[in-house]
């Protein structure tokens, strides 16, 4: 059965500040998707990382359909309105406009959807991030899907041999969709080269070299500030990644999560801290708003949803958490000095823009040769 996974992901308001949101619009959220069930969609499942709810959606009407994603909008508009009537703080934070227009890309929600004649015993993770940005994916992905130091399975199966393909978004591009197409491991180093800048060059999707019409996984890829003109939230990104088979296991995704790379959004968006694993469900960090990332393991058949894992939930992940958070308070330290907060291509969205431009008029140069006069003369002596 050739079947669509879709995964969109909104912040719509949240307890107390961008915490987490309120049961009850999580619960609308569920129950209005829940109807689109045996009409649009074959299974749904409703989850919150952070501030951010995530509806995961199963169907055949392929990607970007106009009433599966007008589905989710409605969802997130109508559990707005409790938001607001609740007092959450942020409510609507991410519904950037008024009126849906075809699909919920450039309207604030993001989205990650995947395409595909399901397998046998097809096996996916759905990772939701909060309080960071779509290239917070690109090095955990980059290692399972490309070093096989990280992926055993290169090295292990026929099927995985050949490497996977890598489609990267330039996410500062607003006219269209810019993109650039790498073949692992032969463009390696060029991959590497983009993936480093995590604002500018994000993974979009990742495919099968072996099975080139499989992918592998797909990632959302909005900037908000690229619609609203300005910063009003990090762009909390979704991910899909098909394992098992033709595709890395979903254990060879642990290592490279367990790394905590250091990514960029944390309080107002503004900071980089390191990614922490957390179970479902788990509220933003009151530490700063540290990053955190989910991942949910399902098994599909007929487009039916089993239970989800939990990935990030069994013992382990509990000494990463406390490295993680080492790492945190590391940087945490040095407060708003060097790469604690993040460069001015990056935060020039926001208030910091307008107090530098005030400075700016109270800067005096001073010539050279004034300076080298005044400085041999002796104290006290006149020019
Ligand atoms: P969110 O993007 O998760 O709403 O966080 C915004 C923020 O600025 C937190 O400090
Ligand atoms: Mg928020
Ligand atoms: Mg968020």
């Amino acid at each position: 059965m050739r079947v669509t996974i879709s995964v969109i992901k909104a912040d719509i308001g949240s307890i107390g500040g961008h915490t987490a949101p309120s049961a009850e619009i999580e619960d609308i959220v569920q129950q209005h998707v829940a109807r689109g069930r045996g009409r649009l969609l074959i299974d749904s499942y409703v989850s919150h990382t952070g501030d951010d709810i995530a509806i995961t959606m199963t169907h055949d009407r392929g990607a970007d359909d106009p009433d599966v994603h007008r589905l989710a909008w409605d969802a997130f508009r109508s559990a707005t309105e409790k938001a607001k009537a609740q007092g959450l703080y942020g409510a609507g934070q991410d519904l950037l406009k008024d009126a849906f227009s075809g699909n919920v890309r450039g309207l604030g929600p993001a989205s990650a959807e995947v395409t595909c004649d399901e397998r046998a015993s097809e096996s996916l993770i759905v990772f939701a991030a909060d309080k960071t940005e779509p290239g917070a994916y690109n090095l955990p992905l980059y290692l399972a899907f490309a070093d096989p130091m990280y992926c055993s399975g290169l090295l292990l199966s026929e099927a995985l041999k050949d490497g996977f393909t890598f489609r990267v978004m330039d996410v500062n591009h607003t006219a269209g969709d810019r993109t650039i197409t790498l073949d692992a491991p032969e463009r390696l180093y060029d991959l590497a080269a983009l993936l480093r800048d995590t604002h500018r060059y994000v993974i979009e999707s990742v495919w099968s070299r072996r099975f080139p019409e499989q992918q592998a996984a797909a990632v959302s890829t909005s900037r908000l500030r690229n619609i609203a003109g300005k910063y009003v939230g990090k762009d909390d990104p979704v991910a899909i990644v098909r394992v098992q088979n033709i595709f890395p296991a979903t254990e060879e995704f642990g290592p490279p999560f367990a790394i905590g790379p250091f990514v960029a959004g944390n309080t107002r968006g503004s900071h980089n801290l390191p990614l922490m694993p957390v179970p479902i469900n788990t509220a933003a960090s009151s530490f700063f708003c540290c990053p955190i990332v989910s991942g949910l393991a399902f098994s599909i058949h007929d487009g039916v949803l089993t239970r989800p894992v939990d990935i990030f939930s069994d013992p382990i992940w509990d000494a990463v958490r406390h490295d993680v958070a080492h790492k945190a308070g590391e940087m945490r330290r040095q407060g708003f000095f060097g790469p604690a907060m993040l460069d001015m291509s990056e935060l020039e969205y926001g208030g910091i823009t307008e107090r530098l431009t005030r400075l700016e008029e109270e800067f005096v140069v001073t010539d050279h040769a004034e300076l080298t006069h005044a400085v041999t003369l002796p104290r006290g002596a006149h020019a």
